[in-house]
């Protein structure tokens, strides 16, 4: 097969783009860029819509000249096969600034446009091996059924995964996102946007305060979560702090640690049950939120000790938050299974769960 160029792009509030090649089952990361927009929405606390669409427009057309020039395009016509772009789910006003600017694309350059699911994006990216320059075949034999679970700043859900392209969500958060909930608790104690990194870099091995979160939902029987009770527990202790001690470096790293570790206990311990009752052979971890290192290291040596027959496969950190590539690894996934889009809409809502 002669290489198989796709350009990715997602929208939320980060501007990404990225060029791939695909020869045979390996994929090859030309060129992959974003424009954050963290500087702009910190000042909120979290992403404002209008704000997040007016910088999209502008860093499209930037962000896309960088990825052609990265990737020695310099031509009007890159030799690109397909375009794909994150068309739900997602926050539609910033997700139409990437579809319409997709379309456009398609329409000058004369290439078909998929419209792909984000979270089959983070789920796939989770797949990816590095193997020399380029990456290992998504599917290897005997993986499947895999228990996906997808942390992010929107959304909180654990997948079964019969094989790629088959996906049953098991489990959902009922209110806040895990991501949300670093976010919000993150705007409490002063510590800025994204909250999850923010939280992550303020923690401390050997907390100096003792504070003691809920573990929301942990003990139930069925694979939802929630998180917004935990952000309540957060506010309730802060309140009841003096001033002196809320302020504290101590309170603050205590506090973190806590949050931190409250999330992963509810995540990890859900995860490994739906490991077993399903008999998955994999566990995968995806979304901005699979960036945490604690996450990432409890979720696997909790998965060692207990189920060491299960292999475990997160994405490496820069590709756990938005990035072009898993959308591009999406699009080219859905076309070679036939997909074809006909009018791309941008939703809320996600299509992967059958
Ligand atoms: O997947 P993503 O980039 O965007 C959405 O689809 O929402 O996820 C963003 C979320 C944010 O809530 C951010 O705080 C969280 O991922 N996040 C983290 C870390 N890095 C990003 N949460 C915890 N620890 C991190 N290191
Ligand atoms: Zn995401």
């Amino acid at each position: 097969m002669k290489p198989f160029f796709v350009l990715g792009k997602t929208s939320c509030d980060d501007t990404a783009l990225a060029l791939l090649t695909v020869q045979g089952s390996n994929f090859t990361i030309l060129s992959s860029a974003i424009s954050s927009q963290n500087a702009i929405h910190k000042k909120w606390g979290g992403v404002v819509p209008n704000l997040a669409r007016r910088e999209h427009e502008k860093n499209l057309p930037i962000v896309l000249k960088k990825v052609l020039a990265i990737a020695r395009f310099p031509h009007k016509l890159p030799p690109i096969d397909l375009i794909g772009v994150a068309s739900h789910p997602g926050l539609e006003i910033a997700l139409w600034s990437g579809i319409n600017f997709a379309k456009k694309l398609s329409q000058e350059w004369n290439v078909p446009l998929l419209g792909v699911d984000h979270l089959e994006g983070h789920l796939l990216v989770s797949l990816l091996e590095k193997r020399g320059s380029s990456f290992r075949p998504l599917r290897s034999p005997g993986m499947f059924p895999a228990i996906a679970l997808i942390v992010s700043g929107g959304h909180t859900a654990l997948f079964l995964m019969e094989d790629i392209g088959r996906y049953k969500m098991i489990g959902e958060t009922r209110d806040d996102a895990a991501g949300e909930c670093f976010d919000k608790t993150a705007r409490l104690l002063g510590l800025g946007y994204p909250g999850g990194p923010a939280i992550e870099a303020a923690t401390a091995q050997k907390p100096a305060v003792s504070v003691a979160l809920p573990r929301p939902m942990m003990h139930t029987k069925d694979y939802d979560f929630s998180f917004s009770g935990l952000k309540t527990a957060v506010l309730y202790d802060y309140q009841k702090r003096s001033l002196k001690e809320k302020k504290s470096k101590a309170y603050v790293s205590a506090m973190a640690s806590e949050i931190q570790q409250a999330i992963c206990d509810v995540l990890v311990s859900k995860t490994l049950r739906a490991a077993k009752e399903y008999k998955a052979r994999t566990v995968l971890l995806g979304g901005g939120v699979a960036a945490n290192k604690r996450l990432r290291a409890m979720l696997k040596d909790r998965l060692q000790k207990e189920s060491p027959n299960v292999s475990f496969r997160s994405p490496s950190i820069p590709l756990c938050t938005d990035n072009g590539v898993m959308i591009a690894m999406a699009a080219f996934q859905n076309w070679e299974q036939g997909k074809r889009s006909k009018d791309i809409q941008a939703s809320s809502h996600t299509t992967i769960s059958d």
